[in-house]
């Protein structure tokens, strides 16, 4: 594309204008404490915060497990199918404000089905969400189910034998939560099952595990993308199979940084990414805990790493490229992109 000689000032506006794919996105991450408590009033669940303010205070994480506590605290509030649909609702809304045209959503069924809820609420409240951004919002959003890797590979066989039924409303499978002490392989035969069962296969890795649960799980649980990732930046050998292979990672800035998994976005490894030629993508991780949606995560990393426009075009191309969806739905929001830049450049 022309118009990569955009001035500084117009990036900002540009990075909210064009249209874009949001690719790691946990749906519970998306609760907002206002709708925490909305929906604990609504359904009578005593919260261990006396206020909006309170919860919101306790937003100070110093690793992953520090923000996981907190965050399957808030997703207790979740029991009705309406809820789960407000909460997506929410986030899809706010999506296509962004300019989103395409979202693959992160849910956890085991959070919600340990708690006595029915696996087929969480799905039904989900998909009507979905269902419903396509034709109000022209949203286009899909469903990947992840298994929490703190728990046995057990418990993650029956969660994908409740979700069976449900096959078609489900895109892929993930895998998240405490990475460190839960390597990939610990889920290899859910996996193996997930791909003869021709669900899309993702799994968290080198966020703030080592390079080899890199390697794992793309040798292993032979996953089409990995989330974060980052951390493959201390295995040079790995950084080129990545490159050389096009395997995408979806990275998430304002997560690393409130994870404390950088100190500062000034320096994630982002920009080094992309220019070793790896298939990077930026996305929010969990919007509501880390100060930021997907517009705020480009807007600010692009500030704290001098990225240009260039850079701008081929991270939105890489999110639709790095996408689930079909390669004619694909090439039609490549197209809608490229009117935008071209229109910029005018
Ligand atoms: N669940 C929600 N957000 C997560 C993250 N950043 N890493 C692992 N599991 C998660
Ligand atoms: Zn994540």
């Amino acid at each position: 594309m022309s118009a990569m000689t955009i001035a500084k000032h117009r990036l900002p506006q540009l990075l909210r204008d064009m249209p874009k794919a949001e690719l790691h996105i946990h749906i519970e991450g998306s609760l907002e404490p206002e709708l925490i408590f909305a929906l604990a009033q609504r359904n009578g669940v005593a919260l261990p915060y006396p206020s909006v303010e309170a919860l919101r205070a306790a937003y100070a994480f110093t690793d992953l497990q520090s923000f996981l506590d907190i965050y399957y605290a808030g997703a207790s509030v979740l029991l009705k199918e309406d809820d789960f649909h407000d909460m997506a609702w929410a986030y899809l809304t706010k999506a296509a404000s962004e300019n989103v045209l395409r979202a693959e959503l992160f849910f956890d069924p085991q959070t919600h089905t340990a708690r006595g809820v029915p696996f087929e609420v969480v799905i039904k409240g989900l998909t009507r969400a979905c269902q419903r951004a396509k034709v109000e919002l022209g949203v286009s959003a899909a469903l990947i189910m992840c298994f929490l890797r703190h728990l046995s590979e057990e418990d993650a066989l029956k969660t994908l034998d409740e979700a069976l039924p449900w096959r078609e409303l489900i895109i892929g499978v993930g895998l998240d939560s405490s990475e460190r002490g839960h390597p990939p392989e610990k889920f290899s035969r859910v996996f193996d099952r997930c791909r003869d069962l021709g669900l899309h296969v993702v799994a968290h890795a080198g966020e703030e595990g080592p390079p080899q649960y890199i390697i794992n799980a793309l040798d292993v649980l032979k996953v089409e993308r990995i989330d974060h990732g980052v951390r493959c930046v201390e295995d040079p050998a790995l950084v080129q199979r990545l490159a050389r292979e096009g395997v995408p990672l979806t990275v998430c800035p304002l997560s690393n940084v409130k994870l404390c998994v950088v100190k500062t976005l000034r320096e994630h490894k982002l920009k080094t990414l992309l220019d070793l030629g790896l298939k990077v993508t930026i996305n929010s991780d969990d919007p509501a805990y880390f100060g930021g949606y997907l517009n705020q995560n480009f807007i600010e990393t692009f500030a704290a790493l001098d990225l240009d426009a260039a850079a701008a075009y081929t991270l939105a191309r890489n999110s639709f490229e790095a996408s689930f969806a079909s390669a004619q739905e694909q090439a039609s929001w490549i197209a809608r992109l490229d009117e935008v830049f071209q229109r910029s450049a005018d």
